[in-house]
């Protein structure tokens, strides 16, 4: 049996009615159900976290590093373009984490092309949609059976 985290940050919340054009019309409670669920079948255990603030987030991470946690999966939202705190806290944890973006964040507006976490992600899944969580939480499960 293994414990993940999924984190999900600013904006997130809205998921399902936020430009569903680019984000789809999938709730943030449906993905985080469904993520807890496919852990479960597996034997796994998922807890969830989400906030539009950035000292939450930091201080959710820095709780995980005495949690027993295989891996953080994150969608950090915007945070990732621009939060060296993000960066710094998930580092300090010492947890592997993956990141995860809906959209492609490469074939939208440049500043949206460079992520403070990528290069110390042990991987990162961008532009498949809401099933990236799914995708993550797979390869987070075969990394931790490894
Ligand atoms: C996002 C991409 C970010 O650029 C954006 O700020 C988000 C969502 C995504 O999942 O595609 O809020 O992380």
């Amino acid at each position: 049996m293994a414990n993940f985290l999924l984190i999900n940050g600013p904006n997130l919340n809205l998921l399902g009615e936020r430009e569903p054009e680019i984000y789809g019309s999938t709730t943030l409670a449906d993905i985080e159900s469904a993520l807890k669920l496919a852990a479960q079948g597996y034997g796994h255990l998922l807890d969830c976290f989400h906030s539009n603030a950035e000292h939450e987030l930091v201080e959710r991470i820095q709780q995980a590093a005495g949690q027993d946690l295989a891996s953080i999966i994150i969608n950090p939202a915007a945070l990732g373009h621009t939060s060296i705190a993000l960066r710094d806290a998930l580092l300090g944890s010492g947890v592997p984490f993956i990141e995860v973006h809906i959209s492609n964040i490469f074939s939208r507006e440049t500043f949206r092309h460079h992520s403070y976490l990528s290069d110390v992600a042990s991987g990162v899944i961008v532009g498949f949609g809401v099933r990236g969580y799914e995708l993550a939480l797979s390869a987070a499960m075969e990394y931790a059976s490894q």
